[in-house]
Parts: structure tokens; sequence; C-alpha cells
């Protein structure tokens, strides 16, 4: 394995990369809801943590015995990661209601909260799911925009490979404002077609783009496993319309 590059864990999606993810890249992963944003970042930290690197995995939608549990349905163990110190895994709540008074409030730190936390706990590998929420709590586009390229930028200064997902839009399919597939050195998009005698839904993903590397750039069918994500060879789904 070239030392430059982090495997996905997913030996088809390695092969449209050829060979993985660029070591000091942020690769975005967007998708809707239910496409696999979470289970392809798991089985990427699980690679990766198997693969020896140090690695700090943000959660913003998950609890730290829900993520163990169901990695483990895919014979993936973080625990004895965890124990050892090789894996920070941090669950964090983007929004609170806090009462005050006789009414609830919405309080968050959390765009303070998720760049302290990335900084504090330097570690070569740096995964957040999903980065959806730090978008959404900002006022506006140009605050989105700064605090999301600072947190990059923060991130490639201390020299980590970061695996960021984001919910994309129903209708459009892109994130708000488009800013992830922006900011990102890479992208990786997935999505749900239906065939064309509309009898299935087939998962396919795709690489918009990728910084400084060679990479594929048709669109491949992938299906989940009881060992993860696997991403084939061919895509034969015909589309409807
Ligand atoms: N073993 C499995 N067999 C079939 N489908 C699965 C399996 N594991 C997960 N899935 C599918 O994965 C989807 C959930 O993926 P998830 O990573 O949580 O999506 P996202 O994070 O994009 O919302 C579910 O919609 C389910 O259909
Ligand atoms: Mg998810």
């Amino acid at each position: 394995m070239d030392e430059s590059k982090l495997s996905t864990g997913i030996s088809g999606l390695d092969e449209m990369l050829y060979g993985g993810i660029n070591r000091g890249n942020v690769v975005g992963l967007v998708g809707p809801p239910g496409s696999g944003k979470t289970l392809m970042s798991l089985q990427f930290l699980y690679k990766s943590l198997t693969d020896g690197n140090n690695c700090l995995y943000i959660s913003g939608s998950h609890s730290e015995r829900e993520l163990v549990l169901q990695s483990k349905r895919y014979g993936w163990d973080i625990e004895p990661y965890i124990e050892n110190k090789q894996l920070a895994l941090m669950c964090l709540k983007p929004v609170q209601f806090v009462l005050r008074g006789e009414e609830f409030h919405l309080v968050s730190n959390y765009t303070d909260e998720l760049p302290r936390i990335v900084n504090e706990i330097k570690k070569e590998v740096v995964i957040i799911d999903p980065i959806t929420d730090f978008i959404m709590l900002c006022k506006n586009e140009i605050e989105s925009r700064s605090r999301l390229l600072g947190l990059f930028s923060m991130i490639k200064d201390n020299n980590s490979t970061a695996f960021i997902t984001a919910e994309a839009e129903a209708a459009s399919g892109i994130t708000k404002n488009a800013i992830v597939e922006y900011a990102t050195d890479g992208l990786l998009v997935l999505r749900r077609v239906q065939s064309q005698d509309l009898s299935e839904i087939t998962h396919v993903i795709q690489i918009a783009k990728m910084r400084w590397i060679k990479h594929m750039r048709e669109i491949r069918q992938f299906d989940f496993t009881d060992n993860g994500i696997e991403v084939y060879s061919r895509y034969d789904v015909l589309l409807s319309g």
C-alpha cells in the first residue's frame, strides 16, 4: 500500500481512487438520509484503526453506545481502540433545549466546540459525521463558509486527513449552498436511483472531485452487506426517465 494514501476499507472504492484517499486531504461524503454516510464513515474508521492510525471520530447524531453496538454488527469492534486511546470517540449534541423560567430555549456552542475539539485532540485521521448542523447553525452563508474553511485549514495544519459527511438536500442533491462541495479537496457523492422497470432502488457512488490525484469518474453501484458497504465493479441498472 502506498504510504501517502489511506485505504477507505472498501476495495471497490479504493480501486476508483487508485489506492485510497490522499493523506492530508479533506474529503467530503455527500448523500441524502439513509444513503450510507454513517456506515461508510464507520467502515473507513475501522480500516484506519486496524492500519495503525490514531483517529478522532466526532458524531453529531449517534451515541457512543449505539456506534459501538452497530459497528460490531458488521464485525468492527472499536472498543479496544477506545480503551487504548487510539480512538477518541466524541458524541456531541449540536443543539440542546434548556428550560429557563417556563420556556425552553435552544442553545448551542457547536460552531465553537467542534473546532476546539479537533484542535485539542490532534489525530492523524479526523472523521465528522455529519458536518450539516455545524453549517446550519451559522448565521449566514459567509459565516458558514469562513468557519468551514477555518476548520479545514486547522485540520491541514495539524497534518490530519479528514473524512466529513454531509446531508444532501432532497430537491437539489447537494448540501446547503454547496459549501461542502466547494470547500473540500475531494468529494464522494452517494445517490439512490430507481431502476427502469421501477422495481428496485439502487445505490450508486461517484467521485465528483479529488484534487491532486488520478481517479475514476464513472458511476458505480454499491450495496449494503453484513460486512459493510461493497462497491461493485460495474453499474448495470438502467435509470428511469
Ligand atoms: N446489513 C444491511 N443490509 C441491508 N441494508 C443495510 C444494512 N446495513 C445498513 N443498511 C442500510 O443502510 C442505511 C443506513 O445507512 P446510514 O449509514 O445510517 O445512512 P446515512 O448516514 O446516510 O443516513 C439504511 O437505510 C439501510 O437500508
Ligand atoms: Mg448518518
